[in-house]
């Protein structure tokens, strides 16, 4: 039970796929028309005269400005995983230029037809930003940063030639989780524990290690040039976990499906869209600050989850209430609610506050909606027969586990 309870807080982490594809493309010079009306719009929001906004330092004038209107040179270290690909495509629909920076190996699944339209640069993190020296960009967005020395190498290189460093950060950085409402302002551990156990110390570590990059990114940067977004499990299409496919595979389907848990239970997630999207909005504003990159609006239990997942589909089902966490737990079956952990360490995970966040224009598309998209694409050509195979059909895997189970407790009476 140890391994899944590892598993479920290991998966917030950074999956890397590797391939040995080499990405790098020269750039095209045809970009969509920039949609000034649109950004004119956005940045008539309340944004304009806040504390956030004022802190933002225009008094650097080496530096290059970030333009209020117009198109911006953003260049993101990574691009071609999960986040990256929708903050390309809705940054080239208001008429951004995009530099990505990778190794060369991650192969975009979604939005491929875009990747022609970039500056695709090759290097590593680890000991090559050459591809980075020399050059200016209005912003950059580190959705990479896998290692405190990573993110402080990369804003030292850029500190003059950026104006906005953008640290794609986690709600990780709240591990444990012993309160509630977790604002942007709590204290963040910034070492891991003396003695604790190994199972202990994996959970700290990439809380740890993401708020100590948050720490490298703006003491470089200063806190006036720095943003912060601290997503939660981030759900939809491109992903490179299974995690959240149960739920739109199995409601397609219909019949008889476990509505697992405490009912009274709240859960949060974030569609990768909505996260993509309100970065670039971020950078647009020049608002400058410390988000958590939260959803949904309002609190959500878990059966409002599921039942809003189903509302994507028309089919018959017959939920079944499991609410026995020590059935749940002896199966493995945390991965179905979403990440209602039991336990002191684990009681605020689901209620990060998003207050700060929609004030500053972080908005959020309908679950109904994420859940039909994120279906949509597993059963498209961006994911595998093979992948699809091992999900839903393998004896290992997700669905028929679940099945399996499901006549245990049937037979349980
Ligand atoms: N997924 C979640 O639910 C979740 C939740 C909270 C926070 N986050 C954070 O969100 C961020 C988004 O990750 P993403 O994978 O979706 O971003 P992404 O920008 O789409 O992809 C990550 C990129 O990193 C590149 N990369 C990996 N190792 C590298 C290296 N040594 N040098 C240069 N580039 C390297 C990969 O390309 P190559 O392999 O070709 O180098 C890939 O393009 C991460 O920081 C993660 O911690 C994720």
């Amino acid at each position: 039970m140890k391994g899944s309870f590892v598993r479920v807080l290991l998966n917030l982490n950074y999956i890397f796929y590797s391939n040995t594809n080499n990405m790098h493309k020269k750039p095209n010079s045809s970009r969509r028309a920039f949609l000034s009306k649109s950004v004119k719009a956005s940045a008539l929001l309340p944004f304009v005269g806040s504390p956030l906004l004022a802190s933002c330092d225009t008094s650097k004038a080496a530096l290059p400005t970030i333009k209020k209107e117009g198109p911006l040179k953003i260049l993101i270290l990574g691009g071609t995983s999960f986040l990256g690909p929708h903050q390309i495509k809705y940054a080239l629909e208001r008429g951004h230029q995009i530099t990505t920076f990778t190794r060369g190996k991650t192969k975009p699944t979604v939005h491929t037809e875009l990747f022609d339209q970039i500056e695709m640069l090759v290097g590593d993190r680890n000991d090559n930003l050459e591809a980075l020296k020399n050059r200016e960009w209005d912003a950059v967005i580190d959705n990479s940063g896998r290692q405190v020395a990573w993110t402080k190498a990369t804003a030292e290189l850029l500190k003059d030639k950026v104006r906005l460093y953008l640290y794609t950060s986690t709600v990780s950085v709240y591990y444990p989780y012993y309160t509630t409402n977790l604002k942007e302002d709590k204290e963040l551990v910034l070492a891991i524990p003396k003695d604790i156990e190994e199972q202990e110390q994996r959970y700290y570590d990439y809380g740890v290690m993401k708020a100590n990059s948050e720490l490298a990114a703006s003491s470089v940067f200063g806190k006036d040039r720095t943003i912060v977004v601290r997503p939660t499990f981030m759900t939809g299409p491109a992903d490179r976990t299974d995690r959240f496919m149960y739920w739109p595979t199995r409601l397609a389907k219909g019949g008889n499906i476990i509505l697992p848990g405490n009912p009274q239970s709240l859960i949060q997630y974030i569609d990768v869209r909505d996260i993509a999207e309100w970065m670039i909005r971020l950078l647009e504003k020049g608002t400058t600050g410390t988000f958590n990159g939260v959803g949904p609006a309002s609190d959500m239990t878990l059966p409002a989850y599921v039942y809003g997942a189903h509302a994507a589909f028309g089919t018959k089902v017959n939920f079944i209430p499991v609410e026995n966490l020590t059935f749940l737990k002896e199966n493995s079956l945390f991965f179905l609610a979403p990440w209602v952990l039991p336990g002191e360490k684990f009681k605020g995970m689901s209620r990060v506050n998003i207050d700060k966040s929609v004030v500053n224009g972080l908005t959020y598309r309908p679950l109904a909606t994420t859940i039909k998209d994120t279906h949509d694409w597993w059963y498209s050509n961006a994911v595998t027969q093979e992948r699809r195979d091992k999900f839903e059909q393998s004896e290992k895997g997700s669905i028929r586990q679940v099945e399996s189970v499901l006549k245990a407790w049937s037979s349980r009476g």
